[in-house]
């Protein structure tokens, strides 16, 4: 298992000041920030490109840019992407038409590479990728949309990659994305996420540092 890590996805942050949003959910103990890339083509809404990542970077912003690419096709955006200062890449694989040689070219641009599997996607996807990957991203939610309900099926699906993941015995990352709040996270935990992507429950709280804590609090146990 690796070191727990709160990712919170800025497609809930106030876009009007997004630099502001994003100072404020690290001060108060986020650990990445997550970018929620959509086309409205991949999935049905549209959102922000390698500007905004770059725009983000030049604000000052050191912590990690975890990239979630909702596109299709995904090659052209990876060098733009790594170029802008994204730390690591995730895709969907049935959005490239040769999904290891994505990861090939993530990884040649100096960034970490991720597999997103949809709620319907099957694990056997992972079988010749895993010894190539930085991370698994579990979606708990079907992409495109923040604020939906978890979808309990994860748990189990979760509970299944974090086996593959330890009989690899690699240090890869377990991500989950989509309905995850400080009230459902400890569970999530035990069924073997490590890195929390949560975009309305924190995003919409009163108090960032409050909701980061008790998350944090959850998953420690
Ligand atoms: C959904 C995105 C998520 C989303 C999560 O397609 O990938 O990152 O913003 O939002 P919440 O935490 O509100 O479900
Ligand atoms: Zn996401």
């Amino acid at each position: 298992m690796q070191p727990t890590v709160i990712a919170p996805s800025i497609l809930s942050a106030n876009f009007a000041k997004l630099g502001e949003e994003v100072d404020n959910v690290l001060k108060a103990g986020a650990d990445w920030v997550h970018f929620d890339v959509m086309d409205n083509h991949y999935v049905p809404n549209l959102t922000i490109g390698p500007m905004v990542c770059e725009a983000l970077r030049k604000h000052g912003v050191t912590a990690p840019i975890d990239v979630h690419l909702m596109v299709e096709p995904v090659d052209t955006l990876v060098p733009e992407f790594a170029k802008a200062g994204a730390t690591m890449i995730t895709f969907h694989p049935e959005a490239s038409r040769h999904a290891h040689r994505t990861i090939q070219l993530i990884k040649s641009h100096g960034c970490q590479a991720g597999l997103v599997l949809n709620p319907a996607t099957p694990l056997e996807v992972l079988d010749w990728a895993l010894g190539e990957l930085d991370m698994v991203l579990l979606m708990s939610v079907n992409p495109g949309f923040g604020g939906q309900a978890f979808i309990p099926s994860t748990l189990d699906k979760l509970r299944r990659v974090r086996e593959m993941i330890d009989r690899v015995g690699r240090p890869i990352r377990l991500e989950i994305d989509g309905g995850v709040k400080a009230d459902n996270i400890a569970e999530i935990a035990e069924a073997g996420a490590d890195t929390f992507v949560a975009g309305s429950a924190i995003f919409n709280a009163p108090d960032y540092a409050d909701v980061i804590g008790r998350m944090k609090a959850a998953v420690a146990g």
